[in-house]
């Protein structure tokens, strides 16, 4: 039997929640939904262009609409969320109503070697940003983002988190 649980990854941005979501939702056998990648489907549009052209605010109304939306699914799911959804709109509160939330607590160095090295301009919250600046917005972001986070039900903590694991913290969990 496939238990209908909505496992909902969050954490801070270069996290590896979507690598992560990815990877258990294939040994889950569930679907797996990335909420950036959809938002930019259904809306045609790049994540970035939707900050460059209608702000921040239009973002996480279009967040909050797309992950309400995803956790009526009545099937098993595991979606990675983007490092602001938790911590707008009471999308946290709606998180842990609907599904078991999933915190990827990765060191701040891990997500600053991440971020620097790959992808920092294609993320609208790092933009054009030095390494100097990107570490100075990563401690803001996850003392205002922290205890949002918190609020999942699991917790992984470290560089690379285990599918094992949390596999026995969900049975645990249900038991
Ligand atoms: C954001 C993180 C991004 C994306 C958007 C906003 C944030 O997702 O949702 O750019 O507020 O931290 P990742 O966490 O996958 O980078």
């Amino acid at each position: 039997m496939r238990l209908p649980l909505k496992i909902v990854l969050v954490g801070m941005p270069g996290s590896g929640k979507s690598t992560f979501g990815r990877q258990l939702a294939r040994e889950l056998n569930f679907v797996f939904i990335d909420l950036d990648h959809h938002i930019e489907k259904e809306e045609g549009r790049l994540i970035k262009d939707i900050f460059a052209e209608d702000g921040e605010g239009k973002f996480r109304e279009l967040e909050t609409k797309y992950l309400t939306e995803a956790l009526k699914n009545v099937e098993g799911f595991v979606l990675s969320t983007g490092g602001g959804t938790p911590c707008f709109n009471d999308n946290m509160e709606l998180i842990n109503e609907k599904g078991i939330a999933v915190f990827l607590d990765v060191p701040l160095e891990t997500i600053h070697r991440r971020l620097t090295k790959d992808s920092a301009s294609q993320r609208p919250m790092f933009f054009g940003m030095s390494a100097g600046d990107i570490t100075l917005k990563l401690k803001d972001l996850i003392a205002v983002r922290g205890p949002y986070y918190e609020q999942a039900k699991i917790k992984l903590s470290g560089e690379d988190p285990s599918t094992e694991l949390l596999m026995s913290e969900l049975m645990t969990l249900l038991r």
